[in-house]
């Protein structure tokens, strides 16, 4: 079996679980949602077609790490592979979570001010955790933070998903081959965008606060607190307004973050409410053109927790 300290037998959490509905379709095969046959318990099976092995790997060793668990990191239940030839199929079964992604959380409801800060916050707190090194456990750079791969929990923490195209650090080791543009277009921070990115470690963590920047604004157009009596208008993605499309090319993307260098736009009423306008420049620290001077993400969550103290207006 590949992954030593694995606690299952091949077979035991197949042979277990019944594939109901589909829930997503990604980049390295589809997540169903899982019924355990004797106890009724749902979790969510992402399958992976055999040439996928390599992402399956890379996801449940990452998840099999010591001290990889944390309430803001998905949670892994185990690995498995059915199937044999070209019928093999190999699943990655964690906890489901039936709100689903931020994505699809945000499209389909508005947050308050607080829902706001409750999600801004463990998110936050997650990709922190996922960046911080211990003797433990190595730094982890996700390199593909997007609200599809961010889901709600029913109390609106957010929990980090999809670790296929993570990279972990270890401290003194070199970091060996990497393809520097990986990641959603529409995410890429303006150096990976350029091809420009350098092959240290912070540079990979500062390439994800850019896009957890982008996942912060997400959030808060959807705000009520962020609109006057207009109301909330209906979710976008971010850079949708500004390339005018929903699915842009690398060269869109290009034109506008790294040569126009624009981002997304913040509601004008941000301006008027003092915790909205702190939150917005704590999200243009997040994005900022120059991968120096964007904030950490534990800096972010501490910013977050900092904003709960604030009168509610
Ligand atoms: N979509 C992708 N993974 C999921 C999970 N674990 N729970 C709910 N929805 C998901």
């Amino acid at each position: 079996y590949p992954v030593d300290n694995h606690p299952f037998p091949v077979g035991h959490l197949s042979s277990h679980i019944r594939l109901k509905e589909r829930l997503a379709t990604g980049k390295f095969g589809c997540v169903y949602i899982g019924e355990d046959a004797e106890t009724d318990q749902r979790v969510a099976v992402k399958v992976f077609p055999p040439q996928e092995r390599g992402s399956w790997l890379v996801e449940q060793e990452l998840y099999s790490l010591p001290e990889m668990s944390h309430p803001n990191i998905l949670c892994f239940i185990g690995a498995d592979q059915c199937g044999q030839g070209p019928d093999l199929r190999l699943w990655l079964v964690t906890e489901y979570h039936p709100l689903g992604s931020a994505h699809d959380y945000l499209a389909g409801h508005t947050v308050s001010w607080i829902q706001l800060l409750d999600l801004a916050e463990s998110l936050s707190r997650g990709l922190a955790f996922l960046h911080e090194s211990s003797s433990e456990k190595p730094a982890i750079a996700h390199r593909d933070i997007k609200s599809r791969n961010v889901l709600i929990r029913s109390d609106l923490s957010c929990c980090i998903a999809d670790l296929g195209l993570a990279k972990k650090f270890f401290q003194g080791e070199s970091i060996g081959d990497v393809h520097p543009q990986v990641g959603t277009r529409r995410y890429m921070s303006p150096e990976v965008l350029e091809g420009a990115m350098s092959f240290y470690k912070d540079s990979f963590l500062r390439v994800d606060v850019y896009s957890l920047g982008l996942v912060l604004w997400e959030m808060l157009t959807r705000c009520t607190d962020a609109y006057g009596a207009e109301g909330v208008p209906a979710y976008r993605l971010p850079f949708e307004a500004e390339t005018g499309s929903s699915n842009p090319s690398l060269s869109q993307m290009q034109a506008a973050v790294v040569i126009e260098r624009r981002r997304p736009e913040f509601p004008a009423e941000c301006q008027s409410h003092q915790g909205l306008s702190y939150l917005r420049e704590t999200i243009c620290c997040c994005w900022d053109h120059v991968p120096e001077a964007r904030l950490t993400a534990a800096c972010v969550a501490e910013r977050c927790k900092a904003l709960r103290r604030l009168p509610v207006s």
